[in-house]
């Protein structure tokens, strides 16, 4: 099995080097042959060779049974034209794959609950499914044309079917909820989306189809997001709703996610792309400071999807939660206590975990250390 390693830009790299550390852990205890390959994509290839992914690394891509990806982007390439900039890159690789299932699970952690904002964070357990190939960001025509400027929101019959279709049978499996966003009380396209949706509900009478519109739906996240289970969104909408699921969960940094499209690997694999949702976070990289658990995550779901690996996947999750209740915690994740607080917490200290902040690179050797002893 092949793993294609883009590491990226701003924390990508920081952040990939836990999950490929990991990941090489598993596959030797194991006894799994895995071969890595690491090649640039994002901001750093655009230095290197002018281009925000090489045509050569796009076929490497497709010859892999998964991608692992860190982060494109910063400030130094925002000048550049929106074809050449390094989320070109990221964006060509999707479609080039035709990666066209975007899988963004949103679980609270409960040793984390204090982080988010919500008072009642109980329970926040739902998946972000997005649409990724389609939608306004590769609808034609496109393109600024002197004082005007144009991009074209489109969707086929077949992409919104197969979408509708994934996301039925992963709800079928959880909650038996799909909530489907749209926009269909102004867009032609969100009409045509619900129509579909609706459609390919009726084959499935014991999962429950709500639609939303996407300005209520990013109310109800925030009001009551305990209800969800599946919320299946068109590209566009589901890039906006899944960065509003991290906020509430208290972080993008805790948010996975796995690209799919429909090359079968065999033995049930299927070839993906993983990343963290985060970007690239360009104030913060390079200090090692950078919390790894979304991409730690993202190799848990890599395991499962395009390896057959479900039980190892699961156990990089259980190691993660294992080294939270430890105490070990990146700068990102500390609480956040008024003068108050501090003052009542101290008093009830005894017999509680001691905190220790730990770098991005000591959070990844405390989860390997964890998986010694969860591995058999
Ligand atoms: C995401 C990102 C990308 C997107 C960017 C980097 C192109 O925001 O994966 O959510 O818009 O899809
Ligand atoms: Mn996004």
């Amino acid at each position: 099995m092949k793993i294609l390693v883009l590491p990226g830009d701003g924390i990508g790299p920081e952040v990939v080097d836990e999950a490929v550390k990991v990941l090489d852990f598993i596959f030797q205890k194991k006894k799994i042959k895995v071969e890595f390959d690491f090649e640039l994509i994002g901001g750093v290839s655009i230095d290197k060779y002018g281009v925000p992914i090489r045509d050569e690394v796009v076929e490497k891509a497709k010859n892999s049974d998964a991608i692992l990806l860190g982060a494109v982007g910063g400030p130094k390439w925002d000048p550049l034209p929106i074809d050449k900039r390094p989320e070109a890159g990221l964006l060509k690789i999707r479609k080039a794959l035709e990666l066209w299932a975007n899988i963004r699970p949103i679980k609270i952690f409960p040793e984390l609950s204090y982080i988010s904002p919500l008072k009642n964070s109980d329970g926040i357990d739902f998946v972000v499914l997005r649409e990724l190939t389609s939608d306004v960001y590769f609808g034609q025509p496109r393109g600024i044309f002197g004082d005007y400027a144009l991009n074209t929101m489109i969707y086929r019959k077949e992409e919104v079917e197969r979408i509708a279709y994934l996301a039925f049978e992963m709800a079928r499996k959880r909650k038996k909820l799909v909530t489907s966003v749209d926009k269909a009380n102004v867009l032609e396209v969100s009409s045509f989306w619900r129509k579909i949706v609706s459609e390919v509900a009726q084959k499935y009478p014991d999962v429950k189809l709500e639609h939303a519109y996407v300005d209520a739906m990013t109310y109800y996240i925030i009001l009551n997001p305990q209800k969800f289970d599946v919320v299946l969104c068109p590209n566009l909408f589901g890039d906006i709703i899944s960065d509003e699921a991290g906020g509430i969960i208290g972080s993008l940094g805790l948010c996975p996610s796995a690209s799919l499209g429909s090359l079968n690997l065999g033995d049930g694999r299927i070839q993906g792309l993983y990343e963290p949702i985060h970007g690239s976070a360009p104030d913060i990289a390079g200090k090692s400071i950078a919390n790894p658990i979304a991409t730690l995550l993202s190799a848990s779901m890599l395991c499962e999807y395009s390896l057959g690996m479900k039980e190892e996947g699961n156990l990089i999750e259980k190691a993660i939660r294992n080294v939270l209740s430890e105490g070990f915690r990146t700068q990102d994740l500390l609480e956040k206590k008024s003068q108050d607080e501090k003052k009542k917490s101290q008093k009830g200290k005894r017999g509680k975990t001691k905190i220790k902040v730990v770098s991005t690179k000591e959070f990844g050797d405390a989860v390997v250390k964890s998986l010694k002893k969860l591995l058999i």
